[in-house]
């Protein structure tokens, strides 16, 4: 598909020179084949027959000549084609490594005012003594130059900044520009699937006790805070113990001491060595919880003494409340900073002084001086990078699709869309749990005695006109019907495997009818038993987020089609941070739910989530008052597979597991898979080191798989957009006040 929504012929080396410069597009078609191998995406055929389709219907297929890369001085000689933009392909270690550089630098406007001028130490003593470097897999274009700005728009706002405690600071990205984790995962998708392991970063290093009991990590020595607060075993130790164990708080992305396994204990052998206990050997798995969002430690040296733990004046309630969104320069272990806040219209972030990552000639990252935040809606994302008004956004929802590409296909188009495999996915989530957990009313209690039953689930699965929903959104055949369980870009995933429930109102009604659900009074809706409920329609309240079009569009289509087979649903529709609490409380009958996690994707990161493997970890089943859960028999096989899956490395042996996986799941109807589809990523033509293939969501959501702290723009192309050059985040401690 990339190969036909290309940037469009240049005219030459002399012309609109950027536009092929830095974009290795025109090369390199997505369905390459280094990518073909078992477990690349499927289905990309197709998508680039859609977009061939689209630029066909806009008369805009003329072949581009390729552009010599090298006219351009910033990046001369700095081109390795054969590196460039080729996903699958590399192991970490071409990706990143740690190790002491001859010299180091950074924009020379940091040394100029803040260097020279005392106000801060030179870059080599901000550094750690061996730093973070991109290696050549990381950097398709080369290393590259400072300057210019990245601006993005999120459709969420900031809360506070205090992640640990459950605080989200407006997603869209802002989450991943400021938070850094023991281990990272996003960039994986271009890490050969043979050789997967979740990269270094917070953790250089690790080291497996021989009976596979014990985990050893060494921590980058000499990292710092952005307010220059060193980085330790402190930090780790505090989030640990005075987070995720404490169960008074609640760390963003929902990180417990069940997501590293019950038993598992942690502490600190030194300064920069950490130790974990697990009761199972070689739990592997782990280092990709270890990622984003699980655990991204919070700096200690400011959280701490507001914690109710140490400071008998504060409370969980204040901790978590202590930096509200009006507080600048959190500090942070991210390439950039929050510097600036005005609700409802925009987040200034600049570059974080003490950024301990580098390229491989020593020059300090980010090359992006800043990075800015419009507060407007997600569907705002794409339109702006239309408009001209955004550089980077996320196109998750198809609706713009197809706009989206022909602008992209337009002669001079400033962006160019990336478009991936089918990587988001919508269902209907079930409340399994007939454990009181949610504590629901009688009304909620006889839905979940009926989404416990396989017929009810079955029949509102045959409900579903999965191809008119579809319909809905686009045409084409960017989506296709999703039976459940794991994505079909999955590694492990094979179609065969899959039971498809097809459109079959009349078989939903005789399997409601089955379950004694019929309406006896004659509104079109099936009622209880007589007994139950006084005999009333049956009534379930689904819950939906009407912050996406997407999400609205299709709660009203499942309401229609529930409709058509006698069901009443009721849409409830709570935004962002309030539905999220609803589903994590166990508060809803039902829930459509987009894969804002990623085991459906690869399995293997976050595979403990395919199986309510512990009581307080699964979406959509935990438990009750009790502390213990129901599980119905699908749901114990499924975990045995998940169970076994994750303890075996043998890959054969995994493909079969999942394969049963895929077929207990659909089969029982798990939860009723909906569509799935493609997303892609829209990214102004400026910027370099953008790898094609880049998944919408994979490993991690684009905005970290990107490495937004390696891209950069060629001198002759940097634009105006900054709006606080020469400045620097300031001091948070002494209360916002500049350095
Ligand atoms: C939201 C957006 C995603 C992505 C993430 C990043 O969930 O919908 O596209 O930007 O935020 O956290
Ligand atoms: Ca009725």
């Amino acid at each position: 598909m990339t190969e036909a929504v290309r940037p469009r012929a240049s005219p030459g080396p002399t012309g609109r020179q950027g536009e092929g410069q830095i974009i290795t597009l025109q090369k390199r078609p997505f369905a390459e084949p280094a990518r073909q191998r078992g477990t690349a995406p499927r289905g990309l055929d197709t998508l680039a027959l859609a977009a061939s389709l689209l630029l066909a219907a806009c008369g805009d297929h003329a072949a581009a000549p390729h552009p010599d890369r090298r006219q351009d001085p910033d990046v001369r000689g700095a081109i390795d084609f054969d590196a460039a933009a080729r996903t699958g392909r590399f192991t970490p270690t071409d990706l990143v490594g740690f190790r002491a550089l001859p010299r180091y630098s950074e924009p020379d406007w940091v040394t100029r005012d803040f260097v020279r001028t005392g106000r801060l130490p030179p870059v080599a003593q901000r550094l750690p003594r061996e730093p973070l470097v991109y290696g050549p897999g990381a950097m398709p274009d080369g290393p590259g130059v400072y300057g210019d700005v990245l601006r993005q728009v999120t459709g969420g706002r900031p809360e506070g900044w205090n992640y640990s405690a459950g605080q989200s600071q407006g997603w869209g990205g802002i989450d991943l520009a400021t938070m850094e984790c023991l281990t990272r995962t996003g960039p994986l998708f271009l890490v050969d699937p043979a050789r997967l392991e979740p990269l270094p970063n917070l953790a250089r290093s690790w080291q497996w006790s021989s009976d596979g009991h014990q985990l050893t990590m060494q921590l980058v020595e000499g990292a710092r805070w952005s307010d220059g607060h060193p980085f330790t075993s402190d930090d780790v130790m505090f989030y640990w113990t005075d987070n995720v164990l404490d169960s008074n708080v609640s760390p963003l992305n929902g990180a417990s001491p069940d997501s590293f396994g019950p038993g598992t204990r942690l502490e600190a052998l030194g300064p920069y060595t950490i130790r974990w206990t697990f009761q199972r050997p070689f739990p592997r798995d782990y280092l990709y919880q270890m990622a984003y969002g699980k655990f991204c430690p919070g700096p200690a040296h400011v959280l701490r003494p507001l914690h109710p733990r140490y400071n008998p004046r504060s409370s969980y309630q204040a901790y978590k409340l202590a930096f509200p969104a009006s507080r600048m320069n959190f500090p942070v272990m991210g390439a950039w900073v929050v510097t600036e806040y005005r609700p409802d219209d925009i987040l200034i972030l600049r570059r974080n002084p003490y950024y301990w990552k580098v390229d491989a000639r020593g020059r300090q990252l980010p090359y992006l001086d800043e990075v800015q935040y419009r507060l407007l809606g997600w569907s705002d994302r794409d339109i702006q990078v239309m408009a001209g008004g955004s550089d980077l956004a996320n196109v998750d929802a198809p609706a713009t699709f197809a706009e989206v590409l022909r602008g992209a296909a337009r002669p001079g188009a400033s962006y160019r869309a990336v478009f991936g495999p089918r990587t988001i996915a919508y269902a209907v989530q079930f409340n399994l749990s007939g454990n009181g957990w949610g504590s629901p009313d009688a009304r909620g209690q006889a839905i979940r005695q009926l989404n416990r039953d396989v017929r009810f689930r079955r029949a509102v699965s045959l409900a579903m006109d999965r191809v008119a929903l579809g319909a809905t959104q686009i045409g084409g055949p960017f989506i296709k019907p999703y039976p459940g369980g794991l994505l079909e870009s999955a590694p492990f995933y094979d179609a065969a495997a899959s039971r498809r429930y097809g459109y079959d109102p009349v078989a939903a009604r005789a399997l409601l009818a089955e379950l004694g659900l019929v309406d006896r009074d004659g509104d079109g809706f099936v009622n209880h038993p007589a007994a139950q409920l006084g005999g009333a329609n049956v009534t379930i309240v689904l819950t939906a987020s009407p912050d996406s079009v997407i999400e609205r569009s299709l709660a009203e289509g499942i309401q229609m089609l529930a409709r058509d087979v006698g069901l009443r649903v009721v849409l409830r529709f709570a935004s962002g941070p309030q539905r999220d609490a609803l589903r994590a409380s166990g508060q809803f009958d039902w829930v459509l739910q987009r894969n804002e996690t990623t085991e459906l994707n690869t399995v293997v990161q976050g595979a403990d989530a395919l199986a309510p493997t512990g009581p307080f970890t699964h979406a959509y089943h935990r438990a009750g008052p009790s502390g213990r859960l129901d599980l119905l028999p699908h749901e114990r096989r499924m975990l045995d597979l998940v169970r076994a899956f994750i303890a075996t490395p043998d890959q054969g042996e995994r493909r079969r597991l999942m394969r049963l996986y895929q077929q207990v799941s659909t089969e029982n109807v798990d939860a009723a898979g909906l569509i799935q589809y493609s997303g892609g990523v829209l990214i102004d033509k400026r910027f370099a080191n953008v790898p094609v293939g880049t998944p919408v969501i994979m490993f991690n959501w684009a905005e970290d798989a990107i490495m937004r702290e390696r891209l950069w723009v060629p001198r002759a192309r940097q634009s105006g957009y900054e709006l606080r050059p020469h400045t620097l985040p300031g001091c948070f401690a002494c209360g916002g006040e500049k350095r």
